[in-house]
């Protein structure tokens, strides 16, 4: 269940936003465009496709392309995220960029990727954080 508000996040906007950047997806070896969306923390909407390369390996998946621009945009948090292929329909993140999701989220972060908010916590439990590196 998740706890966290999310009456301030404009849903709809995300959802276009990020169908949008999927239709720019460079996707030539899966055919499988992705496009996600967010609102940071000071209020910016910001976008990211996913970029195949012929060495199917270093694929670069939609919410990396986010990341980026959430730093080379002035930085700061992901608020609320959503996530869509071409198709229109929600895309699950994988799992690396569930662990990237969870480095630049803020504590309440909401992330649409299969149709409904949910927070960081409930699609990645447990994950590895600065918190435990300090640990030793
Ligand atoms: N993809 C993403 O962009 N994000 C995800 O979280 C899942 C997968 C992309 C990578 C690849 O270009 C295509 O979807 C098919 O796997």
């Amino acid at each position: 269940m998740t706890t966290s508000s999310d009456d301030a996040i404009d849903w709809a906007a995300l959802k276009t936003a990020a169908s949008e950047a999927a239709q720019r997806a460079y996707a030539p070896y899966s055919g499988f465009g992705v496009g996600a969306a967010a609102i940071t923390d000071d209020g910016r909407l910001i976008t990211g496709c996913n970029v195949e390369n012929v060495s199917y390996g270093l694929t670069l998946c939609a919410e990396c392309g986010l990341v980026s621009t959430l730093h080379a945009t002035g930085g700061g948090r992901l608020r609320a995220v959503l996530v869509v292929s071409a198709s229109g329909e929600p895309c699950t993140p994988c799992g690396r960029c569930r662990q990237l999701l969870a480095e630049h989220a803020t504590d309440d972060c909401l992330i649409d990727a299969s149709g409904h908010p949910e927070t960081i916590d409930e699609l990645l439990p447990g994950a590895f954080t600065p918190d435990r590196l300090a640990e030793g």
